[in-house]
């Protein structure tokens, strides 16, 4: 089978990774990708500006992107990929995954209506209503009154959210009034609608989903931590760290979120006529009065992808290409190795107002490391260029070992300026996560 991988991360070097295990994958690319993706899933094509040969000075590979849905069919065509595995959303909801099927080639990754699931917060609350999944109330205002009445109605603390695609930046929640009206009212600015939700307590929990539209197989949830500074604190980030599996999560989390979130969800979209197939993730918050949906991401999720798959035992090519096909009702079982993984992301200076790249990186060709914003020039320099650098795994017979295996691999990568945090799974490895 040959296989393309869209994206440029560390989500696209975890699934490059995993994808070369699978012995049914004869041929591996990734477009644009990295430094590190470059090593096992070379860019099919020939582009000015990216992959080997580059330099740090002329080249910036994470903010390529093939331009259109079109140009990504046509790259796949090109390569006669068997699969296309799109990683990113903005691909997603612009429709790629819609013309690489047009093509004629199969396409892990939903349709464009699907993928509304993650490109609207209001067509997912919809959805979410009519499936009976539940959820924090919410409303969607358009205008600065409205923004007023429904920080009034849901009280503090408040949870404002962008309707679009932010790249995570688009959620505050914050106690403070004037911050939530500075937010909603940056997100009118901007044209798009501002939702305000019900805050939602308790440890919040990423549940990945592998579904062909009808059968829906869930993989072992993982947890992340989306600001940048230690004990949560900072600014909203793409992510900073992730683990999995969670000690602390009831046994019965996984079927339970199946039978109320998953399976209704996918029902849903296909009665709507628009089946989700794909990676459908859920973003969950046990909170004290059950599990709530915080968000549905229509892909893997970064950097929890880079935790949960070195502990995925199944072939993911098969997999991924069964739910693209069909044909998920007759795949096995999830097989998964015993033991933990956790990820450190480790970021630029500056990291995520105003990232600083172009600095050497050293020891970024171990094995536990994930590649994501990084470039290679022809004498064989890794370069940063990107706001998230490294995605750096540690694996082990329970978290604290896999946490130590992680952190000491951060501690041997050079990169001058290089922030992350320090305790990425410490409260879990040392049990101090309790459910409310
Ligand atoms: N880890 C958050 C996300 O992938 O959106």
């Amino acid at each position: 089978m040959r296989v393309l991988v869209i994206g440029s991360g560390g989500r696209e070097h975890a699934l490059c990774i995993a994808l070369a295990d699978d012995p049914a994958v004869t041929a591996l690319a990734c477009a644009p990708g990295n430094a590190g993706t470059a090593v096992l899933a070379p860019p099919p094509y020939p582009v000015e500006g990216i992959g080997p040969g580059v330099t740090a000075e002329t080249s910036d590979a994470s903010t390529w992107q093939p331009r259109s849905p079109e140009q990504i069919a046509a790259v796949a065509l090109g390569w006669a990929a068997d699969l296309v595995v799109i990683g990113p959303e903005a691909p997603l909801v612009a429709g790629a995954a819609d013309a690489v099927r047009t093509v004629g080639i199969a396409c892990f990754g939903p349709s464009r209506e699907a993928a509304a699931l993650e490109g609207s917060k209001t067509f997912a609350k919809d959805v979410m209503t009519a499936a009976g999944v539940p959820t924090a109330a919410a409303v969607t205002a358009t205008s600065q009154a409205a923004l007023e009445t429904a920080l009034d109605r849901f009280g503090a603390p408040y949870v404002v959210k962008d309707d679009g695609l932010a790249a995570g930046k688009g959620v505050v929640v914050t106690a403070d009034r004037k911050v939530a009206t500075a937010h909603g009212e940056a997100v009118l600015a901007g044209g798009r609608p501002v939702v305000v939700e019900d805050y939602l307590d308790g440890p919040e929990v990423s549940l990945f989903a592998v579904t062909d539209g009808t059968t829906v197989l869930a993989l072992q949830p993982a947890q992340d931590f989306k600001r940048i500074g230690d004990g949560d604190t900072g600014p909203n980030t793409g992510g900073m760290g992730a683990y999995s599996p969670l000690p602390w999560a009831p046994p019965e989390l996984v079927s339970d979120v199946m039978v109320s979130v998953l399976q209704p969800t996918v029902d849903e979209m296909a009665q709507r006529g628009t089946p989700f197939t794909g990676l459908l993730y859920a973003g969950l918050a046990l909170t004290s009065r059950g599990v709530r949906v915080v968000e549905f991401n229509a892909r893997f999720g970064d950097p929890e992808t880079q935790a949960v798959l070195p502990l995925l035992a199944t072939p993911l090519a098969g997999l991924l290409h069964a739910a693209a096909t069909g044909r998920l009702a007759d795949h096995e079982p999830l097989q998964w190795r015993s033991g933990a993984a956790v990820t450190v992301v480790v970021a630029a200076p500056g990291y995520p107002d105003n990232p600083r790249t172009g600095q050497v990186v050293r020891g970024a060709d171990d094995i536990q490391m994930r590649h994501a914003g990084t470039v290679r020039d022809a004498d064989g320099q890794v370069w940063a260029a990107g706001g998230r650098v490294l995605s750096v795994v540690g694996t082990g017979p329970d978290l604290s070992t896999a946490r130590r295996a992680a952190y000491d691999a951060v501690h041997r990568v050079g990169l001058e300026g290089g922030q992350y945090r320090s305790d990425i799974a410490q409260a879990a490895a040392e049990g101090r996560i309790t459910l409310p």
